[in-house]
């Protein structure tokens, strides 16, 4: 009996908890709208502040007891370190909290969570259920009246946004990805299918010279704001209309928003398009098989739904072997994988 009602007041604040999680998103896009991370880090030092000094640093005006309430919310999701002494709490970056840190070209996970707390992307959260209900059309475009990617170009701020988004998180899994895939040797021109600013280009061309030849290809509007790199060239396309020829086509967190009838067909392209060895090097997130507690399994569960929600309602994280899959149906009979990453997994299709 005692032990029935433990497990039912367990059930009832798990419950409290999950019904009230939208706060700790919203908490991190507030430290981070109010510059907390790199206030707290202030060039390494990371020493524990209390929220009165933190707002000394960013916003003199502002309220101590409410940054406090956020700090204290986000300390129990492992995003600062709470430092309890004498009744006074400080503040510390934890190993999470340092990826919200700018690096030396400004870039970090910060915009990352900006772009996805948008006003635009919240309306299409209370439509989820919308892309159970009737999966042709995303909640996003419900509720925004147009498809993410045809709506952030119309405004240079959520295109900016989007780019460095892209960029924080991309700079990071090349460098790790560089250092574990070998597969760009011997490749003279590769072509980046939804490359955003260029950001993998440039690392890829920087690691292997013998690139001499590169092409980021994306949107027009995409590509008309990405600045120029030595030996790449922006140009400007639809991806379902026609892809730039090279020896190496490279996709990077591209298919995951796409169905898979999409997906087919731009792979047979890239199939069309390779001469014979080339290589189609793909980089996903790709799904475990099993629903599991891990922060690896949920960050991938989650972005999955993100994907449903926000770019496509039948876009969606794949498994290994779906990619397999993906890859025998159109025609390539050489398929390897790679884990570099944690959360981006490198799929090889060769000619
Ligand atoms: C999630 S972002 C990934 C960007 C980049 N590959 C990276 O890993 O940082 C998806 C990219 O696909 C581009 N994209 C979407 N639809 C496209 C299309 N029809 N043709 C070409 N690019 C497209 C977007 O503009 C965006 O830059």
């Amino acid at each position: 009996m005692v032990e029935k009602q433990e497990s039912r007041n367990q059930a009832i604040v798990a419950m409290m908890e999950l019904a009230n999680m939208t706060n700790v998103p919203m908490a991190l896009n507030a430290v981070i709208r109010l510059n907390v991370p790199d206030a707290i880090w202030h060039g390494g030092a990371n020493a524990p502040l209390s929220a009165a000094q933190i707002l000394a640093r960013v916003r003199p005006d502002g309220d101590a007891e409410n940054l406090q309430r956020l700090l204290r919310v986000l300390s129990s999701y492992g995003v600062f370190h709470e430092h309890l002494a004498a009744g006074e709490r400080k503040y510390s970056l934890t190993h999470v909290g340092e990826t919200l840190v700018a690096d030396e070209r400004g870039l970090s996970h910060a915009h990352y969570v900006l772009q996805h707390h948008q006003e635009e992307l919240m309306r299409a959260w209370a439509l989820v259920h919308e892309a159970v209900v009737d999966p042709r059309k995303e909640p996003f475009e419900r509720a925004n009246g147009e498809a993410a990617y045809r709506y952030y170009v119309k405004k240079p701020e959520m295109n900016e946004l989007m780019q460095k988004a892209m960029s924080g998180i991309s700079v990071p899994f090349m460098r790790v990805m560089l250092e574990g895939y070998d597969g760009f040797h011997g490749v003279e021109k590769l072509v980046d299918v939804g490359g955003s600013a260029g950001d993998c280009l440039r690392m890829i061309l920087h690691k292997h010279p013998s690139i001499n030849q590169a092409i980021n290809f994306d949107l027009p509007q995409v590509v008309a704001n990405a600045p120029p790199i030595p030996r790449v060239t922006h140009v400007g396309g639809d991806m379902f209309k026609t892809i730039p020829q090279g020896d190496a086509i490279f996709i990077r967190w591209v298919l995951t928003g796409c169905t898979d009838e999409e997906c087919k067909y731009i792979m047979q392209n890239c199939h069309k398009i390779l001469p014979e060895g080339g290589k189609l090097i793909v980089c996903e997130p790709a799904l475990p098989e099993d629903s599991d507690e891990s922060h690896r399994t949920r960050a991938l569960l989650a972005a999955d739904i993100f994907m449903m929600t926000m770019y496509r309602a039948k876009g969606k994280h794949r498994t290994e072997e779906q990619f397999r899959q993906l890859g025998i149906s159109v025609g390539f009979p050489h398929f390897r994988v790679f884990h570099v990453d944690p959360f981006f997994t490198v799929f090889e299709f060769q000619k």
